[in-house]
């Protein structure tokens, strides 16, 4: 009883569809006879605001189910989801193992587009999309915030920016203009001279990125040699300054050390750096191994 309930729920579902509704055909995937597929032309024309798509058997070209529309059944009868969303069955939808109906939901990552909608349209990062659905799927697969465009964005697009070596570039809105270019250099590289933001600005015929390129070279201190116990940092100047460290490399063996404030160190780096940190420069390494205290009064006299 409840079979033939639900059975008529579903003939109901079917004759509630608008008939020029991404209907597949109700048979079975044996082989592709395209001669029965509806003229493609007319099924766009019959969504002109619908993604077409693939039906199930992958052999007819229909009109995409969009977010919220049915979906599945038999063979897909009620349709085959846009590209970017999924069809969701919900378990009380199924019957004897068969999908009876799906809802279009959530965005996933379809890697397929059928080769037939192949108008190609531009996106908002300045760039061509082979169709719709590529751009979708461009959107949903690698995470880019991209969407349709008016062509115009695509035709006045800067040309790409090449990153410099070492570093790396993020764009606003791609290549397209007012597009802003935020350049990086990987640490232990710094930017020099050039432009750290340069901007898609409208050209005659199309935009170029104002400002200049800069060039990722090695951090100046790279360079610079500094004693152990200090690092090296730049000042204002961008000039390269030796400061005190935070801290001494471990001793390698026996490297204690007397200061002359009568204490013993684990290395001469200890002693200068305690006394760089202090701001005490009398403070120096006196001789080699731990303080003799036998030897210390004598060197206090001094
Ligand atoms: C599809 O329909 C269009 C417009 O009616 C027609 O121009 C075209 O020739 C048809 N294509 C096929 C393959 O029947
Ligand atoms: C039912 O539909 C879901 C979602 O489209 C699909 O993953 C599943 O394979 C289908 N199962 C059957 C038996 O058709
Ligand atoms: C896309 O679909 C076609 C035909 O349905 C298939 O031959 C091809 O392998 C698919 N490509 C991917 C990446 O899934
Ligand atoms: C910068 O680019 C390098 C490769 O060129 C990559 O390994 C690194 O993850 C990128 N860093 C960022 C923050 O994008
Ligand atoms: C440029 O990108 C870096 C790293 O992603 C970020 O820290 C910095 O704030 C950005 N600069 C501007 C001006 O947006
Ligand atoms: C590039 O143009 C933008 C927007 O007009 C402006 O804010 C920015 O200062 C310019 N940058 C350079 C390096 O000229
Ligand atoms: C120092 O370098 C930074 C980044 O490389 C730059 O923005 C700044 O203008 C430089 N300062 C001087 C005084 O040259």
């Amino acid at each position: 009883m409840e079979i033939v309930f639900r059975y008529l729920a579903v003939v109901y579902l079917v004759l509630q569809l608008p008939l020029e509704v991404k209907t597949a055909p109700l048979r079975g995937c044996d082989g592709c006879d395209t001669g029965r597929c509806e003229n493609v032309t007319l099924v766009q024309e019959s969504c002109p605001e619908a993604q077409l798509v693939l039906d199930t058997c992958g052999c007819c070209t229909i009109c995409g189910s969009r977010f919220g529309e049915p979906c599945g059944g038999a063979y897909g009868y009620l349709g085959t989801c846009e590209y970017d969303l999924k069809c969701t069955v919900h378990p009380s939808e199924y019957l004897n193992g068969v999908n009876i109906s799906g809802i279009c939901t959530r965005a996933v990552c379809r890697k397929n587009c059928t080769k037939r909608a192949r108008d190609r349209v531009c996106g908002n990062d300045g760039m061509w999309y082979r169709n719709i659905c590529a751009l979708r799927q461009s959107k949903f697969c690698k995470g880019t915030k991209v969407s349709e465009a008016d062509s115009e964005v695509c035709g006045r697009a800067c040309h790409e920016l090449t990153v410099p070596e070492h570093g790396n570039i993020t764009f606003s809105k791609g290549i397209a203009v007012t597009s802003v270019a935020n350049i990086t250099c990987q640490p232990p590289y710094i930017l020099l001279s050039g432009s750290e933001l340069r901007t898609c600005v409208q050209g005659r015929t199309r935009g170029t990125w104002n400002g200049t390129q800069p060039t990722c070279v090695k951090h100046p201190c790279e360079l610079h040699q500094c004693e152990t116990h200090e690092r090296c940092v730049l000042n204002e100047r961008n000039n390269t300054e030796c400061v005190c460290g935070d801290e001494c490399p471990r001793p390698q063996g026996d490297e204690w050390v007397c200061g002359t404030d009568g204490k013993s160190y684990p290395s001469r780096c200890h002693v200068k750096l305690r006394a760089c940190q202090n701001s005490t420069p009398f403070l120096q390494p006196s001789y080699a191994g731990k303080c003799n205290p036998d030897e210390f009064p004598r060197k206090r006299k001094r």
